[in-house]
């Protein structure tokens, strides 16, 4: 039985669009993305799930008061939507410690760095990317992690280094890190998941090869 996916995203969906075409290349052969739910109604990764025919939802972050109201939401949809895997791709709100314990183990994200590395509160999108330039790392990268109640703090699944070029913009840097890592790591460690070869020993993912 294929493991039922859904993919939570805010904006321009390109990691969204990795996994939809991960699907159909084969990459991800042991799940199927079920459900796309946006934070906000502008995201064109809405019209990326449209155009895939893929059924999507909107959850505006910005029409619900606080984050509790905003992830009891979220968790009235998903529940509709049964999903065995969470995908946070691109999505840029913090869940509530309810929402996590509902779908322990069951949550990943990507993020633009090397964790530990540039993450945490205030570090998201294209700001990650200035601060690495800021601090003049050589390298930086992307990461897969599952999700805990801890910001970017969960146990890490996969992780890829990117060089930084000396005259790289936060834009360059941003979109070298989504075409080496994100884009590849994520429908990695989507199949990894969906296929059972994921093990979690406290911090440590071990993948089952
Ligand atoms: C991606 O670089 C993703 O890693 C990052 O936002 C971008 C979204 O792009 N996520 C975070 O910073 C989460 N902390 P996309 O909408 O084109 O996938």
């Amino acid at each position: 039985m294929l493991k039922r996916i859904a993919v939570l995203v805010s904006g321009g969906g390109t990691n969204l669009q990795a996994i939809i075409d991960a699907r159909e290349s084969g990459i991800i052969k042991s799940g199927e993305i079920s459900a796309v739910i946006s934070s906000s109604k502008d995201a064109y990764a809405l019209k990326r799930a449209e155009a895939a025919g893929i059924p999507y939802f909107v959850v505006d972050r910005k029409e619900h008061k606080d984050s509790d109201e905003f992830s009891n939401k979220l968790l009235e949809t998903l529940e509709d939507i049964k999903p065995d895997l969470v995908v946070l791709a691109g999505f840029m709100c913090i869940l509530t410690s309810e929402f996590i314990k509902r779908f322990e183990n069951q949550i990943i994200n990507v993020h633009p760095s090397l964790i530990p590395s540039f993450c945490g509160g205030g570090y998201y999108g294209i700001k990650v990317h200035e601060k690495a330039l800021e601090y003049g790392v050589k390298i930086s990268g992307a990461t897969v992690h599952f999700v805990n109640e801890i910001t970017d703090g969960g146990a890490i699944i996969l992780q890829k280094a990117v060089e930084v070029k000396e005259e790289d913009s936060a834009e360059e840097l941003q979109r070298r890190i989504m075409e080496q890592a994100e884009w590849k790591l994520l429908p990695k460690a989507i199949e990894l998941f969906c296929s059972g070869k994921l093990e979690i020993n406290g911090r440590k993912v071990i993948v089952k090869e």
